[in-house]
């Protein structure tokens, strides 16, 4: 699929999300942040905004669930119009099931791992998998620093993906900025999620090209 950018929502006027979502026509998708105050310390939106937002947009939303149960939420985001849903490994009770229903009801099927989670108790379960969310800060809130401390797990996940010659998406997400996002995809990173740096830019959809430029132009000869 070659780089991909995933514009944040966090980011964005959340009083204005169908205007917010056309600023950002360039993205290949659009990332929505469902918080529910147990998995993260904080608290976003859930399934009556996210069926709201898949009618007011022709962008294929990213929903990036950091909640509790995951389980028994996750198959509904499908249901309210998401074409990917990534659920979190250390929320999820039965993560095999889960993907599998994920994608027997026409999803792509992500998951993601918080900073301190490592990648290799779960290399089996990559075959199951449409993409895998390595994330770069602490889940919960936008705006924090990129943590450098993730980038060998990056490279790791890169290798098991090429070591099982499998088609999985290695996603970031938490700090990716003009700064960071080389670093990201030298290490083998291909969708990029950046809100603050979308969204407080002030041509979004110039941002998004920008950022896919840089990131095209480190890759790495394969
Ligand atoms: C954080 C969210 C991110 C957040 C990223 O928990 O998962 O998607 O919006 O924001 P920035 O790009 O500002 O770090
Ligand atoms: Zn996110």
């Amino acid at each position: 699929m070659g780089i991909q950018i995933s514009p944040s929502m966090l980011a964005a006027d959340f009083a204005n999300l169908a205007a917010e979502a056309e600023r950002v026509s360039h993205a290949d998708w659009l990332h929505v942040d469902v918080m529910d105050n147990h998995f993260v310390p904080n608290l976003t939106l859930g399934l009556p905004v996210v069926e709201a937002l898949a009618k007011a947009t022709s962008i294929p939303l990213d929903c990036h669930l950091m909640i509790e149960n995951p389980d028994r939420w996750a198959p509904g985001y499908v249901e309210a119009g998401a074409q990917s849903v990534t659920f979190h490994v250390e929320a999820a009770t039965a993560p095999v099931r889960l993907a599998r229903e994920l994608r027997r009801m026409g999803a792509r099927a992500g998951m993601g791992l918080r900073p301190a989670t490592s990648i290799e108790p779960y290399e089996d379960l990559l075959p199951e998998l449409d993409m895998l969310l390595v994330m770069t800060v602490e889940p919960g809130f936008g705006g924090q620093s990129f943590l450098e401390m993730c980038l060998p797990k990056i490279k790791r996940t890169r290798e098991l993906i090429a070591k099982h010659g499998l088609d999985l998406w290695l996603q970031v997400d938490g700090g990716i900025t003009p700064d960071t996002i080389e670093q990201c995809v030298q290490a083998g990173a291909d969708v990029f999620v950046a809100g603050s740096a979308v969204y407080k830019a002030d041509d979004p959809d110039a941002m998004i090209e920008s950022l896919r430029k840089q990131a095209e132009a480190a890759l790495p000869p394969r």
